[in-house]
């Protein structure tokens, strides 16, 4: 069963907070003709956000990098009103942000004095209790193009692995190309291999995970040894334990892998992702 997602009470659109019955874009805005928008999300644990510079650096890179002129730190505050807005200072929350280039007749170059469309808005997303949870996952190709560093709102092939995940019922793919790990349909992708943590490095191949991140730093301060190199789906023999990280996902260790209908992982550890998990709740909610 796929849960039930609803819509936020409000949501802020170019400067006006409005019902989402009543929030409109053009036909024309280029996020919905060629998916040429930037979206980020940004947790809230009882109402404080976590890493929310990170956030909004990795969104003014990914704006830069695509070439529109929007200074993402404008939206620091808004978020925080998003959140009093819809009541959701004392629950856990996430604020979706998304900007589009804007409006303009179509066109495959990019047209000049184009206004942004900026779309903000918070939800309820229950953080609490994730330490709790493994997920079954398969594997497939990784069919995304080379810039998965851009958190580009085109999530076509993201939505597509997700979905054959979902469908089949497992939680998440884990994407594969030329026969190495990049990373999940919406999380980063962590292996323990002799006690060694793995994570395929940065680069265009994924995006830099803000949790991965923190993950990275956790590693570092309880001196477990961390290695940015990727994991080919051969060397699963030898992995003892896999975790995948996300902003709303948090840390989450993988009970299985399923690749072309076959079994080829069962998890065989548990204490690296466990001393990981136990930090991180401290860090999110200390
Ligand atoms: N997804 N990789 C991909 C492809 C993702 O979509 C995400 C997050 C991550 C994890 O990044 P972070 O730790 O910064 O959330 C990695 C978000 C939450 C989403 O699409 O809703």
């Amino acid at each position: 069963m796929k849960p039930e997602k609803k819509y936020p009470s409000e949501v802020y659109l170019n400067g006006k907070w409005l019902k989402p019955d009543e929030a409109f874009i053009s036909v024309f805005d280029r996020a919905f003709m060629f998916g040429d928008g930037i979206y980020e999300v940004t947790p809230f644990y009882k109402g404080k956000a976590f890493k929310q510079k990170e956030h909004l650096k990795r969104l003014q890179y990914c704006l830069d990098q695509i070439q529109v002129a929007f200074d993402a730190f404008t939206l620091e505050q808004l978020m925080y009103e998003a959140i009093d807005r819809t009541k959701l200072n004392d629950a856990d929350a996430a604020v979706y942000i998304q900007v589009s280039r804007g409006v303009a007749a179509r066109s495959h170059f990019v047209p000049e004095n184009i206004q942004t469309t900026v779309l903000l808005y918070a939800f309820p997303v229950t953080l609490e209790g994730f330490e709790k949870k493994t997920w079954k996952v398969i594997a497939t190709e990784d069919k995304r193009w080379h810039r998965c560093d851009i958190k580009s709102t085109a999530l076509l092939a993201n939505v597509m692995a997700n979905e054959e995940a979902i469908a089949a019922g497992f939680a998440e793919n884990l994407l594969v190309r030329k026969g190495y790990f990049t990373e999940g349909s919406h999380s980063s992708l962590f292996f323990v291999k002799y006690g060694v943590v793995h994570t395929h490095p940065e680069g265009h191949k994924i995006l830099s995970g803000i949790t991965r991140t923190e993950v990275i730093n956790i590693c570092a301060d309880l001196k477990i040894k961390l290695v940015e190199k990727a994991v080919h789906i051969d060397e699963l023999v030898e992995v003892e334990e896999i975790f995948v990280t996300g902003t709303t996902t948090q840390i989450i260790p993988i009970s299985s892998v399923t690749h072309q209908d076959k079994k080829v992982y069962s998890a065989r550890k548990d204490s690296v992702t466990k001393k990981l998990q136990e930090v991180f709740i401290k860090r999110t909610r200390g």
